[in-house]
């Protein structure tokens, strides 16, 4: 459409969103809305392959859609649809999975984690591969359910029935990409045509963020329980913050900077100026540094970001007429779109009608 590459990207609704998923999706949803043709939706469907209370799923979609908004997608610039209010996504989903492996689905690294955990099966390194026995074999009489399984199938349609060019995720949704780019070569050779583009992941020039936990862990994530929300409020966050796990410090100068202080330098280095940034590596260097002064000052530079976003969540949480107008209007667009494409792919796999 007018000439731009199309954008596509999505975030489950599971709960609100925090600092890992803006730095690592929204922000770049927010700046990528002007040079191109942008489509971004809230994957429900996805978030039933671990069968949340329905009404929760309900109000999770509507605070996801609130935070778009609030964060700066706007909808004169950028299609914002719900997944589930597109038919054509389940239909075309259905279509794929004839063209999809079941080994293949059984051999991606999400699968396999969320399996094993719900079936509360212990990573075995020495039987990595032997995943048939670990997770169809189990001897308890939970169930992996097949929506769990075909994950990456419904994922590849999202994007691919809008022939989307670029994805940005975070680094953990590269596997999922690389399946979509498979599927797609393989449906276009299959039946000799040129259906879809193959999707790229999508970064400013930068490498994939991974913005960390303040727990010294590695990702700030939902199921770690180490978040700091978008939605958190001034007295919440500041906690949180100055709660951070830290070390002794310095005690020689230039001394190497450990992993969890290195996580406070991370999220100073997403949220403050780079004169504030310097002025803690070199007290940190000369081993002056205040571990106090450096986390005042990062959650002082947080809610500069989140707090602004939090008055306009809170606004538009009441308000489903706007929230209701917007995505009336992104179904519209999307099921246009989709609908295209799906009338080509039952064409092309002889799905034809006779009136
Ligand atoms: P969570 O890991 O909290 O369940 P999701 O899987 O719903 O989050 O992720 C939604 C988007 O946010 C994805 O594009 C994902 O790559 C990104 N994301 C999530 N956590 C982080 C993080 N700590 N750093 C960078 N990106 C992240
Ligand atoms: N799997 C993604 C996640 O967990 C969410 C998602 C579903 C998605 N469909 C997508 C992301 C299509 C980008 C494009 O975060």
């Amino acid at each position: 459409m007018n000439g731009k590459e199309t954008v596509l990207s999505g975030i489950r609704a599971t709960g609100n969103l925090h600092l890992g998923n803006y730095f690592g999706a929204l922000s770049k949803f927010v700046r990528m809305q002007r040079d191109y043709d942008c489509l971004y939706f809230v994957a429900d469907l996805h978030a039933l392959t671990t069968n949340p209370d329905p009404d929760q799923l309900h109000r999770n979609v509507r605070s996801i859609v609130a935070e778009y908004l609030a964060a700066g997608l706007d909808p004169e610039e950028s299609t914002l649809f719900v997944q589930s209010d597109v038919p054509e996504i389940s239909e075309m989903y259905l279509l794929l999975n004839m063209h999809v492996g079941i080994g293949e689905l059984m051999r991606t690294a999400s699968f396999k984690d969320k399996a094993r955990k719900q079936l509360g099966i212990k990573v075995d390194e020495t039987d990595e591969d032997n995943i048939e026995r670990q997770i169809i074999g189990s001897a308890s009489n939970k169930r992996v359910n097949a929506g769990l399984l075909t994950y990456p199938t419904l994922m590849a349609v999202d994007i691919l029935i809008q022939k989307a060019h670029k994805v940005p995720v975070g680094k953990d949704q590269e596997q999922h990409l690389e399946l979509t780019r498979r599927f797609a070569r393989r449906f276009n050779s299959f039946y000799g045509v040129e259906l879809f583009p193959e999707p790229a992941n999508f970064d400013f020039g930068g490498k994939p963020v991974k913005v960390p936990g303040l727990d010294g862990s590695g990702k700030m994530g939902k199921s770690e329980g180490n978040c700091i929300y978008l939605i958190d409020d001034e007295k919440t966050l500041r906690k949180k913050v100055m709660r951070a796990v830290t070390d002794e410090g310095p005690k020689t100068p230039n001394q190497p900077v450990s992993p969890t202080v290195e996580n406070l330098f991370t999220l100073l280095e997403l949220t403050s100026t780079p004169e504030v940034v310097k002025h803690f590596r070199d007290a940190y260097a000369d081993c002056s540094i205040r571990y106090g002064d450096l986390k005042k000052q990062l959650a002082d530079d947080i809610l500069a970001i989140t707090l602004p976003i939090r008055e306009r969540i809170l606004d538009l949480q009441g308000d489903d007429a706007t929230i209701g107008r917007v995505l009336r209007r992104g179904a519209e667009i999307a099921r246009e779109r989709a609908s295209r494409t799906l009338a080509e792919v039952r064409e092309v796999m002889g799905i034809r009608r006779f009136y």
